[in-house]
């Protein structure tokens, strides 16, 4: 339904107005929950300005009820396109078909929707699952056999990467029967609750002596559990082996410290490829693929951390 809706609203939009791409672009951003969050709001607000976009942009705090006001208001006010990354993965059908009885194209950006592919455009993200089998299979082979009491830090409950991280991780380890996960806890993405969760997570584990590794859904909350293994007595990356996910500035300088062992990279960078896409339709009516995939690269502490954590501090993270 939408792809008819849209080719129609193309057809209009270039007969009519004469313009060649997309001008007036609302971005329903989560909030600013981690250092990834910052830099990808960052980024999309800096390619919007490099192309001319008058980017309209509204913090949803993470409440999925002001993303949907904030999808409303700008059909309300006519935008040309709509970028929104969801905070979580349900509830998203009736806006989104608004947008498409509005004829305005909406692309994913990072975080999945459970809705019919037909409601939106295009979606601009990693493959969620395979990160967190990066960080499985990493660890598998960092413990070699040895036995290993893991706990995990999970992402904002209902939100894509936190299902999908979670169940990719548990395919990473399948099959090394000496790795369990003896505790797995939401520390929503935040470097405070990380900590928060971490703290009650060695309390519960003999002051953090019974655990092996912490695998964290995101950087943040891992920067949150190093000082609280830190203040527990421990050394994080030796006492506690620390794996996690985003690849921000603030981690690299714990590999460098020897204090995290590995990070699997998330590009901030989803607006560039959503913004392409965006143009090519406008066009011409191109119709992008419904899953634009950005790298995951792991890093750890062999890949030069230091020199990662220069090339990385003044991206806006
Ligand atoms: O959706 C991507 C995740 O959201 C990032 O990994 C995390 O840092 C962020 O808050």
């Amino acid at each position: 339904m939408l792809e008819r809706l849209l080719m129609a609203s193309v057809a209009v939009f270039s007969l009519g107005a004469g313009v060649a791409g997309a001008q007036t672009i609302g971005f329903s951003q989560i909030g600013s929950e981690s250092g990834w969050r910052a830099a990808e709001t960052t980024v999309t607000m800096n390619e919007a300005k490099e192309r001319g976009i008058d980017l309209r942009f509204s913090d949803a705090q993470q409440r999925q009820e002001n993303q949907i006001a904030a999808l409303r208001s700008f059909i309300a006010q006519g935008v040309d396109a709509i970028l929104v990354a969801p905070v979580v993965a349900t509830g998203w059908d009736s806006v989104l078909e608004e947008a498409a009885e509005a004829e305005i194209p909406v692309v994913l950006l990072d975080r999945m929707v459970d809705s019919s592919p037909d409601l939106y455009l295009t979606a601009v993200g990693s493959d969620l699952v395979h990160e967190g089998r990066v960080a499985g299979e990493w660890l598998v082979s960092a413990v070699n056999g040895e036995e290993c009491r893991v706990v995990e830090l999970q992402g904002t409950t209902g939100s894509s990467p936190a299902i999908d991280r979670k169940k990719g991780f548990e395919e990473g380890i399948a099959g090394a029967d000496n790795i369990e996960i003896v505790r797995s806890q939401t520390g929503d993405f935040t470097r405070t609750r990380g900590k928060e969760v971490m703290e009650s997570f060695l309390q519960a584990e003999n002051g953090g002596a019974d655990i092996c590794a912490l695998y964290a859904h995101n950087d943040d909350m891992a920067v949150g559990a190093i000082q609280a293994i830190k203040e527990a007595g421990l050394k994080p990356g030796e006492d506690i082996l620390v794996v996690s996910i985003d690849a921000v500035p603030d981690i690299f300088q714990a590999l460098a410290a020897g204090e995290a062992n590995a990070t699997v990279e998330l590009t901030p960078n989803m607006a560039g490829p959503a913004f392409d896409a965006l143009e090519a339709f406008f066009a011409d009516g191109t119709m992008p693929e419904k899953f634009i995939q950005t790298e995951s690269k792991l890093y750890t502490q062999a890949d030069d951390p230091a020199g990662e954590y220069e090339a990385r501090k003044d991206l806006g993270y």
